[in-house]
C-alpha cells in the first residue's frame, strides 16, 4: 500500500503493540522483522521510539486456565504481565543493539531514548495501554500510537455488532463513555479506562491504529494511517 507521509522530525513517540500483532495466535516473526526494520530506519532518520507490547493469546491462555483454577483476579493478572514481558523480549531480540536488554518492570525506571525502551506490563489492575499512556506522559512523548487488532475506535465492538460506526476522530471525553470502567484480567478492550484518562489528563495525542506496519508508519510519521485519532 502506498502512503502519504508528511516530514515529521525528530519525532519521540511511545507506541502500544497490541499482543495480537506480534503473536496471532502463532509468534507472528514476519511482522517481528519488519517491526524490527521499520524501527531502526526510523531511528536512522533521528526518530525515538518507546514500545509497550502486550500479552495476546499466551496472556488470555493463562489467566483463562488461572480464573478456572479459582485464582484470584491480581494473580491471573500477574500471568497477564509474564506474558507480555516475554513478547516484550521477543521484540528486543528483534531489534538487537537499537534495543535496550532489559524490559523495565516500572515506568519510573525508564529515563530516557537514547536507545529503544521495550517493556510490557507492570502491576495488576490495568493492561499495556495504561503502561504505554504513563510511559508517554513520563518521557513527555510527542504522540501515543495504539496498533492493534482493529483498524480504529468503533462505537460498539466490530466483531459482535455490525452496525457499530467507526470513528475518524473521536474527543476523549466521548471515548471515556464508551470503555469498561472496571478492570478484569485479560480484558479485550481497544483502550482501558484508565489508559483514557491519562490520555486525557495530560493531553497525549493518540491515534488507533491497525497493527500493520505501513499504518504504523504513517501514524507515526503524520501519513494517512486509517485509523482513529483521539482529539484531547
Ligand atoms: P494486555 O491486555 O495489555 O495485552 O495485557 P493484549 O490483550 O495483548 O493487549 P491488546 O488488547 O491487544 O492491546 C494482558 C493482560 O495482562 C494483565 C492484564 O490482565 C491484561 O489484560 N496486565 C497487563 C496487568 O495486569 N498489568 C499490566 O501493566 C499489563
Amino acid at each position: 500500500m502506498q502512503c502519504k507521509v508528511n516530514v515529521v522530525r525528530d519525532l519521540r513517540a511511545v507506541l502500544s503493540l497490541g499482543g495480537s500483532v506480534v503473536a496471532s495466535p502463532e509468534i507472528n516473526l514476519e511482522f517481528i522483522s519488519g517491526f524490527a526494520s521499520l524501527v531502526k530506519r526510523l531511528r536512522r532518520k533521528g526518530h525515538r521510539l518507546a514500545v509497550v507490547v502486550g500479552g495476546g493469546k499466551v496472556a488470555r491462555d493463562y489467566i483463562g486456565a488461572a480464573r478456572r483454577l479459582g485464582a484470584e483476579e491480581s494473580f491471573c493478572d500477574e500471568l497477564g504481565i509474564l506474558a507480555t514481558r516475554m513478547n516484550a523480549r521477543l521484540i528486543i531480540a528483534a531489534l538487537g543493539g537499537e534495543a535496550y536488554r532489559r524490559v523495565p518492570e516500572s515506568v519510573e525506571e525508564v529515563k530516557e531514548w537514547e536507545k529503544v525502551v521495550v517493556m510490557g506490563g507492570t502491576v495488576p489492575g490495568h493492561t499495556t495501554d495504561a503502561v504505554a499512556a504513563m510511559l508517554a506522559t513520563k518521557l513527555k512523548a510527542e504522540l501515543l500510537v495504539n496498533a492493534t487488532n482493529v483498524d480504529g475506535i468503533y462505537s460498539a465492538d466490530p466483531k459482535k455488532n455490525p452496525d457499530a460506526k467507526k470513528y475518524d476522530r473521536i474527543a476523549v471525553e466521548e471515548l471515556l463513555k464508551l470503555v469498561d470502567r472496571e478492570h478484569k484480567a485479560g480484558i479485550s478492550a481497544i483502550l482501558d479506562a484508565k489508559a483514557v484518562r491519562i490520555i486525557e489528563e495530560n493531553r497525549i495525542r493518540t491515534l488507533v491504529v491497525k497493527g500493520e506496519l505501513s499504518r504504523i508508519e504513517a501514524a507515526l510519521l503524520g501519513g494517512e494511517h486509517f485509523g482513529t485519532e483521539v482529539v484531547v
